[in-house]
């Protein structure tokens, strides 16, 4: 598709909403940085275009994890909304809205969309049976299931695909089976759901999805599904499920894949309610507006089957696009924990500059699905030598000449008018690129604008023309020019880096625009010069996947409750209660520290050494922030002696000693003088 200059679109876009109970890692942000990307590109170009998106806040694992916190739902969701917020507002994602499926406008939706479906004879309702947990009073999804494989009877499998044989079963079939949440052996149990009648729309999607929404190798997945038929979909959930109830079913719970989506629309109608925008301009069947969702290639099916047939069946537009993008790499491997390359957003921005990413990924991204490998020394590299070396460099090496030759007034002349022209003209085709989301395309022509621009300057030599009398001018038009050409690529730039752009208007004195041709700065005044981007250094990388093996460490480390090992233990709520026989279950035995080590490669952890009376434990413990090593060994502690052993990246962890603490110090349990090594505390 070529970009549409000429008249001013209506655009919206979307990112998927990540779920409310985890973190922005990295691989999230391959989304969210090309479409915030590709939605700057759009607003620079003078069209009306918005950028929604929202916590994805449904679900059994939200509701799970919040009783695991000891807080309710909404509080999780509050916390992690905040925490998402912050995330990518440092890595300059930029929405013109972020929204939660747990609101208002979102039941809603959801209840108007679920009633044009049913009034339209699209829901069926019919009972079905499900592992049930008779203990917790919870119908069972099958990762909720643990049992032994079937097939090479290794333990601890879940209940639809083995980790170690790679067979996949029923969770009907496991030996043993046993609910992952209170261990209890779940049972069958009947109720009624309610479903989708997707099969109804076969041919209305085997045509839409050969239509040009979704990249060609998507249509071919979708029509590999399309061919072997669709299945009703099962959008209903029996309480307790956090969610929306069912408007005409009580006790039953919309599905959280039926809701998320209709959390587009939801966070949309938020914005119009505060933007004074009109709702059905951009929703109404025929709308003349786009609807773009960007996407991973692991909920194609909810986006491109599911969501433009529920659409249609609700009497709403469909998506112009269904943007599919590849899964992110790091160092040519799937992100891993204890590689140290599971890397989260923080962890990420306490070290490095948001740019460098955006600029990284904005090279790699083509229009396809293939993964995308973050390489650290090629990220290195690349930005080092391309922003630094290239860019900045074109305005470092030409501002001092105008700055103390002219009071960084910039002359009235191009001094090459085929290089000026080149640049200039290099426009359209970047903007083509942009639009059709081939941004490491766009960064290439970029690249090799700058590279003539470069070898302009080294050419010409203005440092050495600056010392010969009565070249002054000449040493003008030359720097002159190198400004002009900078401003142009900081103009292309902008999309991908808003702050370095931001920084260069300063420097320039003019705002960096694309809404039409590009003309030179003539007897322009500008600014002093600040370097504008830094080097990214390799100890800053390294720093990075440390912290990164450190918050894996650390959440070993966390306390039996389940609470995260940051949050103040008076802020805790008290734990379930227990009986007697469910505590001396935990045997708990005085340990003299023989021995306290640092542990290389980890900031919070010390290696102990204890003797339990005449048995020795190798421990790690998370205590090294308010301990040094020669002031424990030789002091008795206490120490939960009959935890499973847990095998941690630098060894194994045999138990764990008893300790409290917070954010203020960590203060490790000891008993009075006089207690032996081994003696059972209770
Ligand atoms: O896969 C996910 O992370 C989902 N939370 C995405 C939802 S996208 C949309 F449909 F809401
Ligand atoms: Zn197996």
């Amino acid at each position: 598709m070529t970009e549409r200059t000429t008249e001013r679109r209506k655009i919206l876009v979307t990112s998927a909403l990540p779920y409310a109970n985890g973190s922005i890692h990295l691989g999230h942000l391959v989304e969210y940085i090309q479409t915030d990307i590709w939605t700057r590109f759009q607003k620079m170009r003078g069209h009306e275009c918005y950028y929604v998106c929202a916590d994805d806040a449904h679900g059994t694992a939200i509701m799970l994890k919040a009783e695991q916190l000891g807080i309710t739902p909404e509080e999780l969701i509050a916390q992690v909304k905040a925490e998402h917020e912050a995330d990518f507002g440092d890595f300059l994602i930029e929405f013109d809205n972020y929204h939660s499926t747990h609101t208002d406008e979102n039941r809603e939706m959801s209840s108007l969309i679920y009633n044009r479906l049913r009034d339209n004879n699209h829901i069926a309702s019919r009972e079905i049976t499900q592992a049930f947990d008779p203990e917790k009073n919870l119908f069972l999804a099958d990762r909720y299931i643990k049992g032994t494989c079937p097939k090479c009877k290794t333990d601890d499998q879940y209940g639809d695909n083995c980790e170690a044989c790679g067979a996949t079963y029923a969770p009907t079939d496991l030996i043993n089976p046993k609910s992952a949440i209170s261990g209890a052996t779940p049972i069958e149990k009947a109720s009624t759901h309610y479903f989708f009648k997707l099969p109804e729309f076969s041919d209305f999607l085997k045509k839409w999805t050969r239509a040009g929404h979704v990249q060609d190798e998507v249509a071919n997945k979708l029509g590999e599904w399309l061919d072997s038929g669709l299945h009703e979909w099962d959008i209903s959930r029996d309480a307790p499920y956090f969610g929306f109830e069912i408007p005409d079913a009580p006790g039953k719970y919309f599905y959280v894949w039926l809701d998320a989506p209709i959390g587009y629309m939801a966070s949309f109608k938020n914005l119009c309610e505060k933007k004074g925008l009109v709702f059905d301009d951009f929703w109404k069947q025929g709308s003349d507006t786009e609807l773009y969702h960007f996407i991973g290639k692991d909920i194609v099916n909810f986006h491109a089957l599911f969501w433009p047939a529920m659409l249609t069946s609700a009497n709403f537009r469909t998506p112009t696009k269904v943007c599919v993008h590849g899964f992110l790499t790091v160092n040519g491997k799937k992100m891993s924990k204890s590689r140290g390359t599971f890397i989260n957003a923080r962890s990420y921005l306490d070290n490095l500059n948001p740019e460098y990413l955006r600029y990284y990924f904005a090279a790699k991204l083509s229009s396809g699905v293939d993964d995308l490998d973050l390489n650290l020394d090629d990220f290195i590299q690349r930005v080092n030598s391309d922003l630094v070396g290239k860019v900045v460099n074109i305005a470092s090496r030409c501002a001092k000449f105008i700055t103390k030759g002219n009071d960084g007034v910039l002359s009235n002349t191009i001094a090459d008018e085929a290089l000026w022209q080149q640049v200039a003209e290099a426009s359209d085709s970047i903007a083509d690129h942009y639009e059709n989301r081939e941004f490491g395309k766009a960064v290439r022509e970029i690249m090799a604008l700058a590279d003539a621009a470069n070898e302009y300057i080294a050419a010409k030599e203005p440092w050495k023309l600056s010392k010969e009398p009565g070249r002054e001018q000449e040493v003008l038009d030359i720097c002159s020019l190198g400004i002009n050409l900078f401003r142009a690529l900081m103009v292309y730039l902008k999309p991908i880096l808003p702050a370095m752009a931001n920084d260069a208007e300063a420097f320039l004195n003019d705002t960096l625009s694309w809404d039409g041709e590009l003309h030179p700065l003539k007897d322009h005044q500008i600014n002093k010069f600040k370097p504008l981007m830094q080097r990214v250094e390799q100890d800053k990388v390294d720093a990075m996947l440390e912290a990164s093996k450190e918050a894996l460490a650390a959440a070993v480390e966390q306390p039996a409750s389940g609470a995260p090992a940051s949050s103040p233990l008076s802020d805790e709520p008290l734990a379930d209660e227990i009986n007697f026989d469910d505590f001396i279950k935990v045997d708990l035995r005085v340990a003299l520290i023989t021995k306290a080590q640092h542990v290389e490669g980890a900031d919070k952890l010390l290696q102990l050494t204890l003797d339990i009376g005449g048995e020795t434990r190798n421990v790690f413990s998370g205590i090294k922030s308010s301990y040094r090593p020669e002031d424990l060994e030789g002091r008795l502690t206490v120490l939960v002696a009959n935890l499973a052993p847990r095998k941690m990246r630098f060894g194994l962890s045999e138990g764990m000693v008893l300790a409290a603490g917070d954010k203020q110090g960590i203060y490790l349990l000891s008993p009075d003088s006089g207690a032996e090594p081994g003696q059972r505390v209770s």
